[in-house]
């Protein structure tokens, strides 16, 4: 495992310990609304908090990028954070969150990390070396197309402009697939994907920090992840589509009638 990879394991793990802490004593946290439906308590600070100090401890001079608290520093190194990706979940005692954490060098990413801290489940992945579940080697699945295929997704929540395309993808989904979830972290969707648990996911108007590590654990685990059109820019339109090769065309054959034209370039 390379040296960042493994600073990124540490710092997750503190985060981790910082989250389930309080996890068995949500009504005593101080909660707020950054905007309609999205909520921050004190654990999503003082998880990102462990997690900046463990890696500036040893990378001084990297930047980074973090849900709470933004953009510090210029670097050609940057680390991409999410403390709590799933925390609506995590507020409601519902168990399913994660710390996501990556980093990219001149904009590629190299090495990521999720943590499930209830299951003690540790992905990890390093560029041009494959992706981990704890010491176990992760593959996405051969589903051939969408038939029989189980899908996660994550339901437009904050932003409801697409609202009715969203739907429209999802019942054609729906009718052709196995069955489809919506876990409620895009950070362990993405984990998913790349353990073979889902065969594919999608979403709209996802964030940088809900899936850059996601995004390199399912293709070093052998998939595909693009933007929700097909694709390359899904890093910063976060409107994303994971999954093995073959469903990933299969996927996108799908979605692209009902893309609105802004979303389709
Ligand atoms: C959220 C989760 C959720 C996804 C949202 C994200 P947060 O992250 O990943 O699954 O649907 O778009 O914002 O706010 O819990 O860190
Ligand atoms: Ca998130
Ligand atoms: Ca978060």
């Amino acid at each position: 495992m390379n040296p960042t990879t493994n600073i990124a394991v540490r710092a997750a793990r503190q985060a981790g310990s910082v989250i389930m802490r309080s996890f068995g004593r949500l009504d005593t946290l101080t909660v707020s609304e950054k905007q309609t439906n999205d909520f921050v308590s004190e654990v999503d600070r003082n998880a990102e908090h462990a997690i900046i100090e463990t890696i500036r401890r040893a990378y001084p001079g990297h930047a980074v990028l973090a849900e709470e608290t933004g953009k510090q520093g210029k670097d050609e190194f940057q680390w991409i954070i999410d403390p709590l990706d799933g925390t609506t979940n995590y507020l409601h005692g519902f168990p399913q969150f994660a710390v996501s954490i990556a980093l990219t060098h001149r904009g590629r990413l190299e090495s990521a990390v999720v943590y499930d801290p209830v299951r003690d489940e540790m992905f990890t992945a390093d560029r041009g070396a494959g992706a981990l579940l704890n010491d176990r080697r992760l593959r996405v699945t051969e589903q051939k197309g969408l038939k029989g295929a189980l899908l996660g997704t994550g339901i437009p929540f904050r932003d409801q402009r697409y609202m009715d395309a969203y739907l429209a993808m999802l019942k054609d989904l729906t009718r052709e697939t196995a069955g489809i979830r919506r876990p409620g972290s895009a950070a362990l969707d993405f984990a998913y994907v790349a353990a073979g648990r889902l065969d594919g996911f999608w979403e709209l108007g996802l964030s940088v920090w809900d899936f850059a590590a996601g995004a390199l654990l399912v293709q070093e685990a052998g998939g595909a992840v693009s933007d929700i059109g097909g694709g390359s820019r899904h890093m910063d339109t976060g409107n994303v589509i994971a999954a093995n090769v073959k469903l990933h065309r299969d996927m996108v054959q799908t979605i692209r009638p009902h893309l609105p034209a802004d979303l389709s370039a």
